[in-house]
């Protein structure tokens, strides 16, 4: 924006920034911001239900400052999940994982500081630093999205940042950062004093598990591994995020969160969900089917599908997006123009919500490729 009252002393450096604004319309089929199509079973309602219910009296009171048990039951999902060894101790939780991120940029970004990310990525990267008032640089990947390391590094040491973003699987193109080439960036930044912050917000629906850089943890102290239960655990609605991180980078993170960030009623509802952790994430393998005949089909038609490991698959060419994206609403059909020119980007959903995406993009795709 750039219209503001002339009265408002709002900071020069947010005067030319727009509000993070994924259209929120209601339509038939909704398929623009990555989440869990699967309402939440009877028995985890009724769990959540009388789980705050149970708490409700004591609302007069502030929670537990520091989260105790929800980090420890995050530290049993990770682990188990993943066979790493966590601690609670390393674990760190937050309204979002965009919540965690903003904590971690007030922390160790900062006026003096820099942060990279490799675009295109997650746009909130770049706008949590510039609001923190962290310099952002925009760093590139490859014509196919990847990120290769040779390149990462050499942009890396050209910009000397405090803090690296890898955001893996990558949103919007849903590409994955192998776990070689990660260890490569960590090095890199270890010698130049940097935080690799990894950003596995989608890491559930990667097809290879073993690339997650919570197998990094041991090796790095400098890696941060932040994760949601927005997107494969269908929590969107509770705005919980997490961290896996050393302690020290906790420690840090304690002293810029609001006191009593995570409401009583936001850790209530996570834990219920984390008991639930097995039937929430019985969807993980419709949704990949899903994601997997949406790449299929759209082949077919003749698109350019982006190999995906997430919920999500970017496509294209189109001669205008816009126009493709406004069509396909039209038939109420709503996904996302991420900004790429010549590509829009499609969330997985139901098998009905995907039938309905991919009949609507059949109609369309002649007039508006
Ligand atoms: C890569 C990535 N990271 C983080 C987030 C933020 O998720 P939340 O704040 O809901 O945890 C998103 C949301 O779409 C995302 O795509």
């Amino acid at each position: 924006m750039s219209d503001w009252p002339k009265w408002l002393p709002i900071r020069h450096d947010l005067r030319e920034l727009s509000p993070y604004g994924a259209p929120q319309l209601d339509v038939p089929t909704r398929l623009n911001t990555n989440e869990n199509p699967y309402s939440l079973n009877e028995s985890l309602v009724t769990d959540i239900s009388e789980s705050v219910r149970a708490i409700a009296k004591d609302l007069n009171r502030y929670p537990d400052r520091d989260a105790l048990a929800l980090r420890a039951a995050l530290a049993d999902y990770l682990q188990s999940s993943s066979g790493v060894a966590i601690s609670s101790q390393k674990t760190w939780a937050a309204n979002g994982s965009n919540e965690v991120i903003q904590q971690i940029l007030q922390a160790f970004g900062g006026h003096e500081h820099a942060a990279i990310g490799f675009t295109p990525s997650y746009s909130m990267h770049a706008l949590i630093a510039r609001t923190t008032g962290t310099n952002w640089i925009d760093g590139h990947r490859d014509s196919d999205f990847t990120l290769n390391a040779a390149s990462a590094i050499s942009q890396i040491k050209d910009s000397r940042p405090q803090i690296i973003f890898i955001t893996s699987p990558n949103n919007p193109t849903g590409t994955s950062v192998s776990i070689e080439t990660k260890r490569a960036i960590l090095e890199t930044a270890s010698e130049l004093g940097a935080l690799v912050v990894v950003d596995e917000a989608y890491a559930e629906f990667a097809r290879t598990r073993t690339d997650s850089a919570l197998h990094l943890l041991g090796e790095f102290p400098n890696v941060l591994v932040t994760r949601t239960m927005s997107k494969a655990f269908a929590m969107a609605g509770t705005r919980l995020g997490y961290l896996v991180a050393e302690p020290a980078v906790i420690d840090a993170l304690m002293i810029v969160r609001l006191p009593y960030h995570l409401s009583a009623v936001t850790q209530t509802v996570a834990l219920a969900a984390l008991r639930h952790a097995g039937e929430l994430l019985e969807t993980i393998e419709a949704i990949k089917v899903q994601r997997d005949r949406i790449t299929a089909e759209l082949t077919r038609m003749g698109f350019n599908p982006i190999p995906s490991d997430a919920n999500f698959v970017l496509f294209g060419p189109f001669t205008d997006s816009k126009v493709a994206w406004k069509a396909l609403l039209e038939h109420g059909v709503l996904i996302r123009d991420v900004g790429l020119p010549g590509f829009l980007r499609v969330t997985a959903g139901t098998a009905t919500e995907t039938t309905a995406f991919l009949e609507a993009i059949e109609e369309i795709r002649q007039e508006t490729r």
